[in-house]
């Protein structure tokens, strides 16, 4: 028998109804950036009233009431604000954007929209309604119960999955690049060559060859996702698999390679690196990922970092990692030092020596 007050079993009541619903403030958020909604406020330039947002949209007139709905969800998710109109008029309320609908924006360079679409998609989500089946059989992933195949496959034989996770990629990796590059500069002086393992179409290694002109550097992926990319003059595409030789260089980046693979997996990438810079004077790997449970975070971010964590066991073999098991992983790999600089929101740079 439940031993619960009333005022306690509605609580809870509430509480199991806010989790079951979770993925409404998500699809909320996909159906109002595939609307443009974002856009037309920014266009307008000054708080934008309900009406004028419903005559720029191309909804249909039926369901144009329907957008005070989806708006004020929306609102209570903290992606659109309310404000005044105009000075004068105490009643009327328009809406405004707030800094992470700014990063919704189609024309802005560092949106995250190709992220929250990729990860919306269908072909992604699809496999977490495998999770309990998984659980029970001997597939590797979810992903796999769901698609019959790994997820690194599936973008191999697919190209719609494999350009829109690369471009979801790419998007982050402009955002993360920019602070890269204005905070965290120190961390490439010095160095001559550099290889960004598992680099996708470039965006990260573009972006530094640009601001290092003299450090040379190669985007080394797998075939499917570097064929037909020119390189620049300091900037080379090299296709090949991370598991069986990575090019030698000075210094080895690895941007969210590592939280997609078990330990194992990860503990022969590394060694590979280990190769690659071995001889080199100041030789070091460059690891851009997260560190679960570490420095202080606040509640919404650790919730952030836990479900990384689940993605990254649905779709791939991958895991987030606290700081033991990281350290534990380079110990294993034969490297003998490391040290961590959490200067990238919920993700830090660990730089890694032989
Ligand atoms: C999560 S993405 C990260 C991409 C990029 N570093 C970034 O953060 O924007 C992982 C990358 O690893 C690449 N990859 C997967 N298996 C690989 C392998 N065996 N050898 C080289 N690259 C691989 C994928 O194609 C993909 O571009």
């Amino acid at each position: 028998m439940i031993n619960l007050g009333d005022a306690e079993l509605l609580e809870a009541q509430a509480h199991v109804w806010n989790h079951i619903f979770n993925f409404i403030n998500s699809m909320s958020l996909k159906c109002a950036v595939q609307l443009g909604i974002p856009d037309v406020i920014h266009r307008h330039g000054k708080p934008i009233s309900l009406s004028q947002i419903i005559s720029t949209l191309p909804v249909h007139p039926a369901k144009a009431r329907c957008i005070p709905r989806l708006m004020r969800i929306l609102v209570h998710s903290g992606f659109f604000a309310r404000a005044k109109i105009s000075e004068n008029d105490d009643e009327e309320e328009g809406y405004v954007l707030t800094n992470a609908s700014q990063l919704l924006l189609k024309d802005n360079p560092l949106s995250v929209t190709p992220f929250l679409i990729a990860m919306l998609d269908p072909i992604l989500t699809g496999p977490w309604h495998y999770m309990s089946t998984w659980f029970l059989n001997d597939d590797v992933t979810p992903f796999d119960t769901a698609h019959a195949k790994t997820f690194w496959e599936y973008c191999g034989h697919e190209p719609n999955l494999n350009n829109f996770f690369n471009k979801a990629m790419a998007s982050d990796a402009r955002l993360i690049t920019r602070v890269l590059i204005n905070e965290c500069k120190g961390v490439f002086e010095g160095l001559k060559s550099l290889v960004d393992v598992g680099g996708g179409t470039g965006t990260v290694a573009i972006a530094i060859a640009k601001a290092f002109p003299d450090l040379d550097c190669t985007v080394f992926d797998l075939p499917h996702v570097v064929a037909d990319l020119e390189g620049t003059q300091n900037l080379e595409y090299i296709g090949g698999d991370m598991f069986e030789e990575i090019p030698p260089s000075d210094a080895i980046l690895l941007k969210w390679i590592l939280h997609s693979w078990n330990d194992e997996e990860c503990v022969k990438i590394l060694k590979r690196c280990k190769e690659a810079i071995k001889g080199r004077k100041g030789g070091k790997l460059i690891i851009i990922d997260m560190i679960v449970g570490s420095h202080n975070r606040d509640d919404d971010s650790t919730e952030t970092q836990l479900s990384f964590d689940m993605l990254m066991m649905v779709l791939v073999t991958g895991r987030e990692r606290n700081e033991k098991e990281w350290a534990k992983l380079f110990s294993d790999a034969g490297f003998s030092y490391h040290k961590i600089n959490p200067v990238l929101g919920l993700r830090s740079i660990i730089e890694v020596y032989p």
